[in-house]
């Protein structure tokens, strides 16, 4: 079976074609719209530390580095070193406080409440534990700091006007590479699991016959797939891509906003406690005390 491709953007085929898909989804006004939404939610402004964690290329990132300037911070941690060294590349040159690291989502490298606001966007849904990154949210913000998440439902995405057992199987190896493809659904949930409180989610259903439907969707690179493991013909995944590009077939799909805030007393990490107790050097809790290191 196919895996996600974000869940190993650099073992992938093709690293720099997620990057090119990452930047076209950018430039969707559905999703710079989301995206200022996701922002908001983070009550950050001039002086605020920021954690993106998944940050991919760094588009947000970059775009929040300006928006908390002069004195704030942003670290975007992702997993891939080849969207980090992009996220680098496009940094460079830019003056912004803003620092890219390799790193999990579910380990962040960061010290106990050093953030003011963290934010995940289209992350969670790759991850095998999305609940365990949200913990480490948790433990990297202040008291009453702001997580803000944005994934889809893809248990919710249906295409109609194309042959449907055709469309099932396609989405059902898309279903099966995702390792948390009810992520969005999840989402308040999974919040509220994690100790954050005043949980507020938007939830939005985008259904629509625009052929850029297919690619924001990656139904183009899944019907590839799911040919390439037999489980449709080289045919009927062409037959669907061309109903799709022809705008004959439609697209739905669920997207969920959600946010919340830190409470005053969040489970520290263990190991990041232990490690803290033994240091020597005092613990500043502030995010560019913990970039500077
Ligand atoms: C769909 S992309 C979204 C990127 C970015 N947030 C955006 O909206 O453009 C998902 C990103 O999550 C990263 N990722 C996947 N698993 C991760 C993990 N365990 N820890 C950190 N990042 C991870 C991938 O490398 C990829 O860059």
């Amino acid at each position: 079976m196919p895996e996600s491709v974000f869940s190993h953007v650099d073992g992938s085929g093709d690293p720099n074609e997620l990057v090119r898909y990452l930047d076209a989804t950018k430039g969707v006004q559905l999703f710079r719209e989301l995206g200022r939404l996701l922002l908001a939610e983070l009550r950050v402004g001039p002086g605020s530390s920021v954690v993106d964690v998944g940050c991919g290329p760094g588009t947000d990132a970059l775009e929040i580095a300006a928006a908390v300037a002069p004195r704030g911070r942003v670290v975007g941690v992702d997993a891939s070193s080849i969207m980090v060294a992009e996220a680098r590349r496009r940094a460079a040159g830019r003056g912004l406080a803003v620092e890219f690291r390799v790193g999990s989502a579910e380990r962040l490298d960061l010290p106990d409440a050093i953030a003011d606001a963290c934010r995940f966007e289209r992350v969670l849904q790759h991850l095998a534990d999305p609940a365990a990154a949200l913990r480490e949210a948790a433990r990297v913000l202040r008291p009453g700091g702001q997580v803000a998440a944005l994934e889809p439902d893809w248990t919710s995405l249906d295409v109609s006007g194309a042959d449907p057992g055709v469309v099932r199987r396609v989405l059902d190896v898309r279903m099966a590479a995702i390792p948390c493809p009810d992520a969005g659904a999840r989402l308040g949930r999974l919040l509220s699991e994690a100790g954050f409180e005043e949980v507020r989610s938007l939830e939005l259903t985008l259904s629509g016959h625009h052929p850029d439907a297919l690619r924001a969707l990656r139904l183009d690179a899944y019907a590839g797939a799911a040919a390439r493991v037999g489980a449709v013909t080289g045919a009927e995944a062409a037959a669907l891509l061309s109903a799709l590009d022809g705008g004959r077939a439609g697209v739905r799909a669920t997207l969920h906003l959600a946010a919340g805030s830190r409470t005053a007393r969040a489970a520290q990490r263990p190991d990041v406690a232990t490690r803290r107790a033994s240091s020597t050097r005092p613990v500043t809790p502030s995010l560019s005390n913990a970039v500077d290191r």
